[in-house]
């Protein structure tokens, strides 16, 4: 990818990259040498800069605190046996930050300075990259208010972030799930399909009570008659019913518009695959489960890809789903996608960003 942005780097001078164990990676704990930051003031993004992470001092009033205006992305790099990077839907990612923006009364930021600061910020740390399969450098841009001011009223100023972490998987074993039908993590009219830091702060509470019952994660159900299977813990879901994929569509404004659901589903469509974007229902998934015509179950999302789902808690019952075979869709999938991540097989959406 060429760069035209000029941005003024500062190198660190005490890497962590020695001090790292690679081979014991926890998801979001280590994070990488450098980070990039661009100030939003008087109408406009100045001073892009990439600097060594490190603490930054916040105003104790500051809006984002108080009235959580702060919106973030997550996406992945790979490196190829070539040692290139590729990174997986960039562009998606930074017109979907600015859907979240919009909702959360937050400007935009425009998609060069997003891509261009978080390609250069990738380039710089690149040997942060982990090779391996299943391994990536996890990418977290994210925007914030930066007013000194408490008072209710969208931020004037705010502060756009790039940092990135080594990941090895995010599950490494099959996710258990109960359908939640007193909590609910987004309603018509709310901000359940932007990438919001409330909507994760509200989920906290339910997804530790279905823990403390012995479950991994929630399956999340519609706000108004908690009758509908709407996302999974931060993932899109999917099924298969009688051969037939089934997951939730989008236009009601309170599920994510998954990078990886996307790129399922148009994969799913190249393939042929039945497919029905539309809400199942908590009876027709317990009816599924009885009657044995439930196949599959899986989270998507970018930190998992693909989350196998192995127990189904529904109407006071539990389920267990046997483990999905390498000829399985989600398996299938899974391959796909990562030959399509890891540069092995072609990428016939153009999907990567090679830096
Ligand atoms: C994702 O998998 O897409 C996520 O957003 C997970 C992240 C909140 C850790």
């Amino acid at each position: 990818m060429k760069t035209s942005l000029a941005i003024p780097v500062i190198k660190t001078t005490h890497s962590k990259l020695s001090e790292t164990d690679f081979s014991n990676l926890v998801f979001g704990k280590v994070i990488s040498d450098h980070m990039f930051v661009a100030d939003y003031k008087n109408g406009e993004w100045t001073d892009l800069r990439i600097e060594p992470y490190a603490p930054m001092e916040i105003h104790p009033a500051n809006a984002a605190l108080h009235y959580g205006q702060s919106i973030f992305e997550g996406m992945k790099a790979y490196k190829n046996d070539s040692g290139e990077i590729l990174i997986f839907r960039g562009d998606a990612n930074a017109r979907r930050m600015n859907e979240s923006a919009e909702r959360m009364c937050m400007p935009s930021i425009p998609e060069e300075i997003f891509l261009e600061g978080l390609t250069q910020l990738v380039d710089l740390d690149r040997n942060w990259i982990p090779s391996g399969k299943g391994s990536s450098l996890y990418i977290r841009p994210f925007m914030f208010a930066m007013d000194n001011y408490i008072g209710v009223k969208p931020s004037d100023t705010y502060r756009f972030m790039i940092f990135t972490c080594p990941v090895g998987a995010y599950y490494n074993k099959p996710v258990s799930v109960k359908v939640e039908t007193q909590f609910t993590r987004a309603t018509e009219g709310g901000t359940g399909a932007a990438k919001t830091a409330g909507n994760y702060a509200a989920s906290l509470y339910p997804a530790l009570q279905a823990q403390k019952a012995g479950y991994d994660q929630l399956l999340w159900t519609d706000g108004k008659s908690h009758s509908k299977i709407e996302e999974s813990g931060t993932m899109n879901v999917m099924f298969k019913i009688n051969g037939t994929l089934i997951t939730a569509p989008t236009h009601t404004g309170t599920i994510l518009k998954g990078i990886t659901r996307d790129s399922v589903i148009q994969l799913a469509k190249d393939w042929s695959e039945p497919l029905e974007e539309r809400f199942l229902t908590v009876s027709e998934l317990h009816q599924a489960l009885e009657n044995g015509s439930l196949q599959e179950a899986f989270g998507v999302g970018t930190a998992a890809t693909i989350a196998f789902i192995n127990k189904i808690h529904v109407n006071g019952k539990d389920y267990t789903l046997a483990e999905s075979s390498q000829d399985s869709f989600g398996k299938r999938i899974l391959k796909e996608l990562d030959g399509i991540k890891y540069g092995e097989i072609a990428d016939p959406h153009q999907w990567i960003i090679k830096i």
